[in-house]
């Protein structure tokens, strides 16, 4: 069965759409990448699917000096790009254009016209305003104090942060205490896309609503947990900034340690968003530290050279920068929980772009069987493995070694329990976007990361940095 994940979501048989108050939102970086292939699609389909109210506004901000029919254009041509069901687009678009404003200008500039933007966002302070920067973390601060002083942080204002905060702890901080100038942290909303996958989410079903795995779930159960998330696409049109960033910070330091969370974090008490984030914040505590002496035997780097993907030819790394370059575009590190629950247990985190296939999954291997009792004629008891397959694919297989059927001796296969969400649930749901973006307009934080994890995650990375560059560890190609 075929799911197509760009088309809005269909109702499901017995989904809930739950209702959000009307909200004016604002883009910042309106016309950047992010604004138009992620944002802009997921509000249309949010309101495709009737969960944003009619009287809600869309308002994108950027230096572009155009008008709201060209941004609509832009809007519409991406959304047609990106989704393959044009007709839905085209009886949609123009109803959903109605929400929409373009505001030219550039927000850290004296003459920016902060009360055309407030007519806009209309003048009712108890209406939910979003502020979605969708700009480089650098800017962050400053916008943020021109809405204080604008007077837009108003009590019902939520700001939403894109990743990366930051390059490294103290540039963390630094983002973090200025917008905690203006913003309080509970109308703060950093957002790790990551956490709003469907099977993401469903992790905390699968632990915490069925029995069968907890008591396992520690280091005398699990040999070891997986987490890959291997892409196909390169560096794109984005290298000045992954030139910077590179793997490490760009997926580990946030998507990767998030999904490591939830695999290894105790039981919340509840799903509130302090809950869980108390107990991914003491996983993250406990992340033991890589130093110079163990750099080169717990992490791999590496850089992909020019090559071939689906038989077409693809640059390296370097001539798409244009020059020679230590950015790993692929990391592996082997990493420990030093907690009662996981001592010793390896948690391989990897992450890497133009691999041959995309697929993001998590694998917890437990322990092989003590003793072999079965004596087979061909193949063996092997380890028993739980896959969550995040992407493409999503779902959940159980491998188990059984017994072949049939006559022809005892052999052994290993086999999969496997649950595919596209079999059994049938049409698409709603993507990572759509469902964080309603979250903050409920007020819903569970889904979002905390300053504290934030500055935690970066506080370790920072030993792997560190003793990289101490070490010059080698960075191989592939
Ligand atoms: C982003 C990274 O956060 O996640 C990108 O900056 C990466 O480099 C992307 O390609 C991967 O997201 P997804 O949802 O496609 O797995």
């Amino acid at each position: 069965m075929t799911v197509d994940l760009l088309s809005p979501a269909k109702s499901q048989p017995g989904a809930r759409l739950v209702p959000v108050a009307p909200f004016s939102i604002v883009i910042f970086g309106g016309t950047g990448d992010l604004a138009l292939r992620k944002i802009l699609p997921a509000l249309f389909h949010r309101w495709c699917d009737g969960q944003v109210p009619e009287t809600s506004r869309i308002i994108a901000v950027s230096r572009s000096d155009i008008s709201t029919d060209d941004y609509l254009e832009m809007v519409r041509a991406r959304l047609v790009e990106t989704s393959t069901d044009d007709a839905s687009v085209k009886a949609r678009f123009a109803e959903f254009a109605g929400l929409v404003r373009y505001h030219a200008g550039d927000v850290l500039a004296d003459g920016f016209d902060w009360d055309a933007l407030s007519r806009e966002i209309g003048p009712d302070e108890q209406n939910i305003r979003l502020f979605y920067l969708a700009l480089p973390p650098g800017l962050f601060g400053p916008v943020c104090d021109r809405l204080k002083s604008a007077g837009l942080n108003t009590a019902r204002a939520r700001i939403v942060l894109e990743k990366p905060i930051g390059e490294d702890l103290a540039s963390a901080k630094a983002i973090n205490d200025a917008v905690g100038a203006a913003f309080e942290e509970r109308a703060i909303f950093r957002i790790d896309h990551y956490l709003g996958k469907e099977t993401v989410q469903n992790l905390l079903v699968l632990r915490f609503a069925n029995s069968l795995f907890e008591p396992m779930w520690n280091s005398q159960g699990v040999d070891h947990v997986q987490i890959t998330v291997a892409e196909t696409v390169g560096a794109g049109d984005r290298t000045s900034y992954y030139d910077g960033a590179g793997a490490l910070r760009d997926m580990v330091q946030n998507h990767l340690l998030q999904l490591l969370c939830l695999v290894a974090m105790e039981p919340p008490r509840n799903l509130e968003a302090d809950a869980v984030r108390d107990e991914k914040l003491k996983v993250l505590g406990a992340l033991r530290p890589i130093g110079q002496d163990d750099v080169s035997s717990l992490t791999v780097r590496g850089q992909y050279g020019a090559g071939a993907m689906n038989g077409e030819a693809v640059p390296g790394y370097a001539d798409e920068i244009g020059r020679a370059s230590r950015t790993e575009t692929f990391v592996a590190v082997k990493a420990f929980i030093d907690n009662w629950r996981w001592a010793n247990t390896p948690f391989y985190l990897r992450t890497g772009k133009r691999m041959p296939e995309r697929h993001s999954e998590i694998v917890v291997q437990f322990h092989p069987v003590p003793h072999q009792v079965v004596k087979s004629d061909s193949g063996r008891a092997r380890p028993n493995r739980l896959v969550i397959r995040l992407q493409p694919d999503e779902g959940v297989k159980l491998l188990l070694t059984t017994k072949d059927p049939g006559p022809g001796g005892m052999r052994l296969r290993y086999v999969p329990l496997n649950l595919s969400f596209a079999d059994t649930f049938g049409a698409r749901y709603p993507d990572a976007y759509e469902r964080l973006l309603m979250a903050v307009v409920r007020d819903d934080l569970s889904l979002f990361m905390r300053r504290d994890e934030v500055e935690a995650a970066w506080r370790w990375i920072d030993t792997v940095v560190e003793a990289w560059e101490s070490e010059e560890t080698e960075l191989y190609r592939y």
